[in-house]
């Protein structure tokens, strides 16, 4: 019996006999000659069943098997240029596990609504199987990045008795008689650990109740938060260029192959290198004038706004010093203006919009104590956050970096809901 190897490792095997174990994932009959996609999970290849090489039972199997029929096939792995991948299999034996009938995605185009019902079966399709993979990769490489550069993952909870992150997104749910309400951002639980561990970050599924269909936001996200004692402002924006480039970088080396099936343009993609441009939001308001819109001092930018002020550059641009007004109640103020804040966004090139959310946080205990009234926070809940106000404050700073909103970028993607294998979005839970 040939060895079972996967297809990401046929190269290895050229002139050799294996099995492929896997699905079918599309056929051209020609006759006498049937050619066969075949993908097991690991990767697709093309495999040709010629008449006269299999019993008539196999070479009948080979004829009427179905799209998403469970397979066995042996053959000889043989280079060929032509064939996708560079290598394909010349059968010589071929079963099927389980004969699938009308699969419901075929080939040809289906609306959005009826490929999320479906996403189950959806995410073998092969543009889903190679966002997946850019997605895995961009998370071990976020990992790899922290774990080499001294932070420690430490975890914070789901369940959470206060809002990080403003009220009006909030989960809310019952705890044993008291409410609860799942986590916005770890953010509050890093400035407790990095005062125990120095640098750490928290990596996690995170919940915001969004109202708004937009096609940068899920309900449930993933976020990647680092936090730094003894830093500021200016520490957070060159972790983050650092940061984000090694991400973009490690990606475009070892995710080829799924960038070319998603048809991404890379050539922008390769520019990403620190320094990022940074501006102040002062700077943002006077570019978004000059392209003709007004916004007024102390609003938020909106996604054109975010647009306009990215697609002035080539790599992602830091944007810094919001008004405080618009940026949640931890943000520390600026010295130099006490209007602003010391906060910071990164927004990604070519329109992707923010990936990163971050800034310095306030380290008096009057001016947190001010803010949580400010924003009518319940300030008991809140207790334990202002004892690290209390117990040998310093400045620290840190922020949260969207993994699906990178993937998105990375990707070369229209909507982020593809990026997450079951994505929660407004009024989808299913499935
Ligand atoms: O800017 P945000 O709200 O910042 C925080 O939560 C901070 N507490 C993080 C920190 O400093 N530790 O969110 C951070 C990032 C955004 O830049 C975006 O990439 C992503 O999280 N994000 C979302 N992604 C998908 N869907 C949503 N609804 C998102 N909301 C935020
Ligand atoms: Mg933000």
């Amino acid at each position: 019996m040939a060895e079972h190897v996967y297809i990401c490792d046929v190269a290895k095997h050229e002139g050799k006999d294996v099995t492929i174990k896997g699905w079918l994932y599309n056929k051209r009959d020609k006759g006498r000659l049937q050619f066969l996609i075949l993908r097991d999970g690991t990767g697709f290849m093309q495999a040709v069943a010629f008449k006269g090489d299999l019993s008539e039972e196999e070479f009948e199997a080979a004829r009427r098997v179905t799209q998403e029929s469970s397979v066995i096939a042996r053959g000889t792995v043989r280079a060929d240029k032509r064939a996708p991948g560079g290598y394909e299999l010349s059968l010589n034996h071929f079963e099927i596990v389980q004969l699938t009938q009308d699969y419901p995605i075929t080939p040809k185009e289906h609306g959005i609504d009826f490929l999320m019902d479906r996403r189950h079966l959806w995410l073998r399709s092969q543009k889903q199987w190679a966002i997946m993979r850019v997605r895995a990769t961009v998370i071990r490489a976020i990992r790899d990045w922290l774990d080499d550069h001294g932070f420690l993952l430490v975890d914070a909870p789901i369940l959470t008795p206060a809002a990080c992150e403003g009220t009006t997104t909030l989960f809310e749910t019952e705890y044993f008689g008291q409410k609860a309400y799942l986590s916005q951002s770890g953010q509050l639980y890093n400035e407790a650990t990095i005062m125990a561990f120095g640098r750490t970050y928290c990596f996690g599924p995170t919940f915001r109740a969004e109202k708004s269909k937009t096609r940068r936001h899920l309900i449930e996200f993933w976020m990647v938060e680092p936090e730094m004692a003894y830093a500021d402002l200016e520490d957070c924006m060159r972790i983050e260029e650092e940061f984000v480039s090694y991400i973009v970088q490690r990606t475009l080396t070892e995710r080829q192959q799924e960038l070319e099936i998603l048809e991404r343009d890379t050539s922008k993609l390769e520019q990403i290198s620190p320094p990022f441009p940074r501006i102040t939001y002062n700077e943002a308001l006077e570019i978004l004038r000059q392209h003709g819109e007004e916004l007024p001092w102390g609003e938020d930018f909106g996604a054109p706004h975010e647009t306009i002020l990215a697609s002035q550059f080539e790599k992602p641009i830091f944007v810094h010093r919001y008004p405080a007004q618009c940026k949640a109640f931890y943000m520390e103020a600026d010295p130099e203006d006490p209007r602003l804040s010391l906060s910071v966004d990164l927004l990604a090139p070519e329109g992707y919009g923010e990936i990163i959310g971050g800034g310095q946080r306030t380290a008096s205990l009057e001016l947190l104590e001010q803010r949580i009234q400010e924003h009518n926070l319940p300030r008991e809940a809140l207790e334990w956050y202002l004892d690290l106000r209390r117990y040998g404050s310093v400045p620290h700073a840190g922020f949260g970096l969207g993994i699906e909103r990178t993937v998105t970028w990375i990707c070369g993607l229209h909507h982020i809901r593809q990026t997450i294998p079951f994505p929660r979005t407004l009024g989808r839970i299913y499935p």
